[in-house]
């Protein structure tokens, strides 16, 4: 089975702590998209991992952990996380990583930096760690790959044009020499790790291995199919995989859309059921929602069912994952956005234009709390009526079966559905 597991709202859907289960019944674990704007948080007994490049199956000791070439690397970050997950005991002996995959550079972080400065209010709110200007050098051809990292001549040129790109761009003049040298150290050290990991996972398949796809990000952040401008700059819906990977569509078995139990996002950009209220706060604090990767305070908002109907669509959704229900356990009365108003017109589907994401209102449909402890449950039958019936109603809007629930960080706070 190759099963590709993707968030279904702006990223921080728990995905992470999904991937660490699944990964027990795989052979390999794979990052395809993103870089480190990810932050998939891990809890074993306990203790926290979180993962930013690094497959969050490395924790299962023999699998195959995997960084294909979709994926922009930051090597420095790479090696700080190797380290330190090598501190903890945890062996990179199954580490791999795309030669093609391609190289966040200092520059790419400085201009991230200028451009969002410049657009002021619209900024985006990006993460800052380079990765919508290493995509762009990717599209327009001049992009730096891990490969190029072993190789001094192939680097030096690149590099060369790259800062005389960067120079007219910024008015800075980057010492070539130093980062040369730098980044020849990186790949040095990385060397072992590079490989074709497209024949590898050709191979793995051909074998009969399974393999576990770790979407970053989520849905509604896709480069086409998010709430584009305000989006990452790759596609992290499930279409990601393949070019990212380099695999045939046929290799995918199965889809697993992960799902938080409200709404959260991080950044700038419309949010239509953002609550900016007491109730918010309360989901913010209950939540822990703050950024894995930047500790930015993530916006909270109720359940929207309309994204989620959405996020079936173009991901093709087989199951659905649905993480963090114990966090509303306090609430009296919790909604659903089952459609959205826009200028007066009722609307059903998830629209595709700024305007309509900005202006549009939630229509909820509203239900009983449960008031109960649920952090302590261990099965689907001993969850309140009432989370049940929350639960029934996300899969009847969303139009997708839910096949697990979770009512706590920790790797067995998770329980099936009947
Ligand atoms: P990812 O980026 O999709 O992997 O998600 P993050 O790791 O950024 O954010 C999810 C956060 O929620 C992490 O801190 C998890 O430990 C935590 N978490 C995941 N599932 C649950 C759950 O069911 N209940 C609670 N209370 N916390 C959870
Ligand atoms: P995981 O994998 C939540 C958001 C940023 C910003 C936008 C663009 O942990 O779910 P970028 O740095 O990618 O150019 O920023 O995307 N963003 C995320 N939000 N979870 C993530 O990853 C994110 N990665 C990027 O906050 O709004
Ligand atoms: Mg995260």
């Amino acid at each position: 089975m190759n099963i590709v597991v993707v968030g279904t709202q702006w990223g921080d859907e728990g995905k992470g702590r999904v991937i660490d289960l699944l990964a027990r019944k795989v052979d390999a674990v794979v990052r395809y998209q993103g870089g480190s704007n990810a932050g998939h948080t891990v809890v074993v007994n306990k203790e926290k991992f979180v993962f930013h490049l690094i497959p969050s199956g490395i924790l299962h000791p023999g699998k195959k952990a995997i960084i294909a070439n979709g994926v922009v690397v930051d090597p420095e970050q790479l090696l700080k996380e190797i380290g330190e997950l090598q501190e903890r005991g945890i062996s990179m002996d199954n580490l791999y990583v795309s030669a093609n995959s391609h190289v966040v550079m200092p520059y790419h972080k400085d201009v991230e930096k200028w451009e969002e400065a410049l657009r002021g209010k619209s900024k985006i709110g990006t993460t800052g760690r380079g990765i919508g200007p290493a995509y762009a050098d990717k599209a327009a051809r001049r992009g730096i790959r891990m490969g190029d990292l072993l190789e001094r001549e192939t680097l030096k040129e690149k590099l060369s044009f790259n800062l005389k790109i960067y120079k007219s761009l910024l008015g800075i003049t980057y010492s070539r020499k130093e980062i040369l040298e730098k980044f020849l150290e990186y790949g040095e050290k990385l060397r072992k790790y590079i490989t074709d990991t497209s024949l590898f996972i050709y191979n793995l398949m051909r074998e009969g291995k399974d393999i576990l796809f770790e979407g970053a990000q989520g849905t509604l952040l896709d480069i086409d199919h998010g709430t584009y401008p305000y989006v990452t700059s790759s596609n992290s819906a499930a279409v990601g995989v393949c070019a990212g990977c380099g695999i045939s569509p046929r290799s995918i078995s199965k889809i697993i859309g992960v799902a938080k139990a409200y709404t959260t996002r991080v950044g700038e950009g419309p949010f239509p059921t953002e609550l900016k209220n007491e109730i918010g706060s309360l989901l913010q604090e209950r939540g822990n929602e703050y950024g894995a990767t930047t500790g930015r305070p993530r916006r909270c908002g109720w359940f929207d069912g309309v994204a989620l109907r959405y996020a079936t669509r173009v991901n093709g959704l087989d199951e659905l994952i649905l993480t963090k229900l114990d966090i509303l356990d306090k609430l009296d009365k919790v909604k659903i956005c089952v459609a959205y108003k826009f200028r007066g017109k009722i609307i059903q589907d998830f629209p595709n234009r700024f305007i309509m994401w900005r202006e549009c209102e939630p229509i909820y449909e509203e239900m009983e709390g449960w008031k109960e402890d649920t952090s302590k449950v261990t099965s689907y039958k001993d969850l309140p009526v009432a989370a049940r019936n929350y639960v029934k109603k996300i899969e009847q809007i969303g139009k997708v079966p839910i096949r697990l629930l979770s009512v706590g960080p920790q790797r067995e706070e998770m329980f099936a559905t009947p």
